[in-house]
């Protein structure tokens, strides 16, 4: 017989501590959390809400069908099943490629340790997706700085080993071959980390957004107090250049005007940069930053366009929608690197279920798919509509059992990360340096309307 565990209403997850209850959602780049009951469960992050608070836009039937009508493509999975469910100013990126034929992709990832965890990939398979249907250029920034000062202000200041600023470089690395296995174009892909790129046009910019910041906004922002330390809190000013496309001359063909080889006449043609519009696709953790850069952009040297944002829901811990899947906490994830039999024990042992306390109460009753995180995952990474749809049904009627849900969810993610794994064994050092080295991209449609 199947196994059934506790059911499926929520509350998923009891609370950390006492003064933890009644604590409202929180939701920003260092937290992700949602509400606690009085009783000290945790509930659902509630998105609805998420959209109210943050101001940004629905994702709607609409901006599928004009999606799928500009790409002639069928929309990616996670844009169908709406697991992409906000926006900023998507239309605008659609106008403009409509228009000039392109735009610049950025994303990125915070290499907080040296493997990936499931959570992580849902961004960049939909970057992917994204960039091979639009033959665009695509940065991805690799925050080696942030973490290492995010973590020294966690550990109150202390030196932890494998926690000095050079070992995130290392996770950098590790991640970034993590990413480039996702199946990244090198073509028209540049990968970087703060350590070693930062500089030149993007270091100015840097600068020039640290001076439209005041430590009341970041600290508002971000949640940043007294003791919080001073290159944390200078830190968003990176992640929020890094969207324009001046900050990143080679990749279009230039150098820093500034360079002492380059010819200062060059600055004015440099300014077309500013021209480029940029699209970043991220989970909604992250869009404190792109709020603080949108409301800026028009106020630098050479403004920007706002940047625009399609932004996804959390894959969730493995203990419930009330908590996202983190590296910092093992058992809520599953990391690239587990093995079959890891992911198998995680998901049997660990992962919260819909379904109710007995056999007899399930065939009844039925189960609950939108808390089953079996089910939830197999949202995320089964192609199958049709399949998708056909379990959810049997779920609820209670023809199909957890134990077999959570089969089927221990299938598909073993096939996904055992290729995976296969793809990242294989990419060396080299390949890895390749996507690293700033160099003009190769990808079509005009970028701007200045025409660089
Ligand atoms: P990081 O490393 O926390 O997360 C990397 C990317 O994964 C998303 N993400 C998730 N998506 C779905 N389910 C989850 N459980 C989950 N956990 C994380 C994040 O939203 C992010 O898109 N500061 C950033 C690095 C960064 C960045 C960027 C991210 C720099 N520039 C531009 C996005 C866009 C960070 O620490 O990400």
């Amino acid at each position: 017989m199947a196994s059934l565990a506790a059911v499926g209403a929520l509350p998923a997850v009891a609370a950390q501590s006492e003064d933890q209850k009644g604590a409202k959602q929180q939701i920003d780049p260092y937290n992700v959390a949602g509400e606690v009951d009085d009783a000290g469960n945790v509930q659902a992050i509630d998105y609805d809400y998420l959209i109210q608070e943050f101001g940004v836009q629905p994702l709607t039937e609409q901006h599928l069908q004009r999606f799928e009508a500009v790409t002639g493509k069928k929309a990616h999975r996670l844009m169908r099943r709406k697991l992409f469910f906000s926006h900023r100013d998507f239309d605008k990126i659609l106008d403009a490629y409509e228009q000039y034929g392109t735009f610049m992709l950025y994303t990125g990832r915070g290499p907080s340790s040296g493997s990936m965890h499931l959570g992580h990939t849902v961004p960049f398979l939909f970057t992917k997706e994204l960039q091979d249907m639009f033959d665009v250029p695509l940065v991805i920034m690799l925050t080696d700085d942030e973490k290492y000062l995010y973590t020294r202000n966690k550990n109150d200041g202390h030196q932890k080993a494998g926690a000095a600023a050079d070992d995130f470089l290392d996770y950098a690395y590790e991640n970034i071959k993590d990413i480039i296995a996702l199946g990244f174009d090198p073509k028209k892909t540049f990968i970087y980390t703060d350590y070693e790129y930062l500089g030149g046009h993007y270091y100015r910019n840097v600068s020039e957004f640290e001076s439209l910041v005041t430590f009341n906004q970041a600290s508002g922002a971000f949640g940043f107090g007294g003791s919080t330390n001073i290159g944390l809190i200078a830190y968003g000013a990176k992640q929020c250049v890094a969207a324009f496309p001046s900050s990143y001359p080679d990749l279009f063909g230039y150098k820093d005007y500034r360079a002492p080889d380059y010819d200062v006449s060059a600055k004015r043609r440099h300014k077309a940069l500013a021209s480029i519009p940029t699209l970043i696709p991220c989970a909604i953790d992250q869009e404190p930053y792109f709020r603080m850069v949108r409301d800026r952009s028009d106020r630098m040297t050479d403004p920007h366009p706002k940047p625009a944002l399609i932004l996804s829901k959390f894959l969730t811990a493995l203990q419930g929608p009330g908590g996202k899947m983190s590296a910092s906490d093992p058992n809520s994830a599953i990391f690239m690197s587990d093995t079959t039999k890891e992911i198998k024990t995680k998901i049997n042992k660990h992962a919260f279920s819909g379904g109710r306390e007995s056999l007899e109460e399930h065939r009844r009753l039925g189960g609950n798919p939108d808390v089953d995180v079996a089910y939830t995952y197999l949202s995320y990474f089964l192609e199958d509509d049709a399949e998708l749809e056909d379990l959810n049904a049997k779920y609820r009627s209670g023809e199909l059992l957890t134990g077999e849900m959570k089969q089927r969810c221990i299938a598909e993610l073993t096939t996904f990360v055992s290729a995976f794994q296969e793809r990242r064994a294989k990419v060396t050092h080299e390949e890895m340096r390749a996507y690293m080295k700033p160099r003009k991209l190769e990808y079509s449609g005009n970028p701007s309307p200045k025409n660089p």
